[in-house]
């Protein structure tokens, strides 16, 4: 069941089955991470004739995909991450949405896919907060997860790019990442697996990525660890299945590895220009596994930590690899940027960078 009302380009057809006012406060006590979904998703079309057309939100619900949908056998897709907040003082903020959206016109590129106007990009954000924004939790460490994400539909199964797209929004409601403090994790060491090969599309956010790191982090799970870090094919570090990695020197250095292929993330981004503001050093070069075990064994390594949109910062704790277990030194600055990052983005301090972006307004 369906209403239609028309905005400027978009579309709006009301979800008249969505949840209760009280079903929704129910599900958004504990929604936990990705299993939880607002009453709404945007849809825009895409196609070599028309460009970007038929922009709507929809109720949400299954997709109807021809069996021969290029996505499903090539894997033609490129996927975004980010959260909304809910500010005490009221309104719906999203954190540099426009470096999410440049990062899925890289991986669009990559994967020879249309690129998305950004102001559109931005358009479908608030088009979704407009219906779903009671979705967005008012609990501390709460947020509404937003995954924008584009797939080649094109029924056909030749090799090329496909000639017809859907670009989507869906939101996910999102529990604290850690429940009870934030607790360091255990990496283990893939030797066997690679996450991305020189000229692959490491750099790009595309599903294949994601499957091919699926067998190393059983391989970690089943090590006892909670986490896989994976090298380049020179035995540089690259970044762990879905974080990137920052070390910490006993000056106070951040070091980050940097290669073509790591995903550049938003929140990396965004920690090493808090600390520079700091005072800090800030290094983005290679960084090899002796650098990382010798700095750890001498002390030249102070802290190591993981981040993401998902848990903003996780510190590691150990390191797990064949043969060896190597407990990682604890330090206080990954957690104090991660505080002062998340201040920023729940607007409980200044956002003198101005990098929140209101969808609700
Ligand atoms: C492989 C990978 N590296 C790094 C990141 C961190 O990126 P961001 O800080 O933009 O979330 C992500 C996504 O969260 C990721 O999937």
């Amino acid at each position: 069941m369906a209403e239609t009302t028309a905005l400027p380009d978009f579309l709006v057809q009301k979800n008249l089955a969505g949840k209760s006012p009280a079903e929704r406060e129910e599900l958004l006590v504990d929604p936990g991470f990705g299993t939880v979904f607002t009453d709404h998703m945007v849809d825009v079309c895409w196609s070599e004739r028309g460009g970007w057309h038929n922009a709507r939100v929809r109720p949400y619900g299954p997709i109807t995909l021809d069996p021969a949908a290029a996505v499903l056998h090539y894997a033609q897709e490129v996927f975004e991450g980010m959260k909304a907040y809910r500010h005490a003082g009221g309104g719906i903020y999203t954190f540099r949405p426009e470096l999410n959206a440049r990062r899925m016109n890289r991986s669009a590129r990559r994967l020879s896919m249309p690129e998305i106007p950004e102001e559109l990009f931005l358009r479908a954000l608030r088009e979704l907060i407009a219906v779903d924004g009671a979705w967005v939790p008012s609990n501390p460490d709460q947020t509404l997860y937003l995954r924008p994400y584009m797939y080649a539909k094109e029924a056909f199964l030749g090799v090329r790019p496909a000639k017809k797209y859907d670009f989507r929004v869906i939101g996910s409601p999102s529990g604290a990442y850690f429940s009870g403090g934030v607790k360091p994790v255990s990496i283990w060491l893939s030797e066997n697996y690679a996450r991305a090969a020189k000229g692959g599309t490491g750099a790009a956010k595309t599903g294949g990525n994601y499957a091919s790191s699926l067998l190393p982090q059983s391989e970690a799970i089943a090590q006892g660890c909670d986490q896989v870090v994976f090298l380049d094919s020179g035995g540089n570090v690259e970044e762990l299945g879905g974080m990137n990695v920052v070390f910490v020197k006993a000056d106070g250095t951040l070091v980050t590895p940097d290669s073509e292929s790591i995903l550049d993330g938003v929140t990396r981004n965004s920690l090493l220009t808090l600390a520079e503001e700091r005072g800090h050093k800030v290094e983005r070069r290679g960084v090899s596994l002796e650098e990382w075990r010798d700095g750890v064994a001498s002390g030249d390594i102070a802290e190591v930590f993981a981040c993401g949109t998902a848990a903003v910062v996780t510190p590691i704790g150990t390191l797990k690899g064949a043969g060896f277990v190597d407990e990682q030194p604890s330090g206080e600055l990954g957690l104090s940027l991660r505080e002062e990052l998340t201040d920023i983005q729940y607007g409980r301090r200044e956002d003198s960078h101005n990098w929140l972006y209101r969808l609700d307004a």
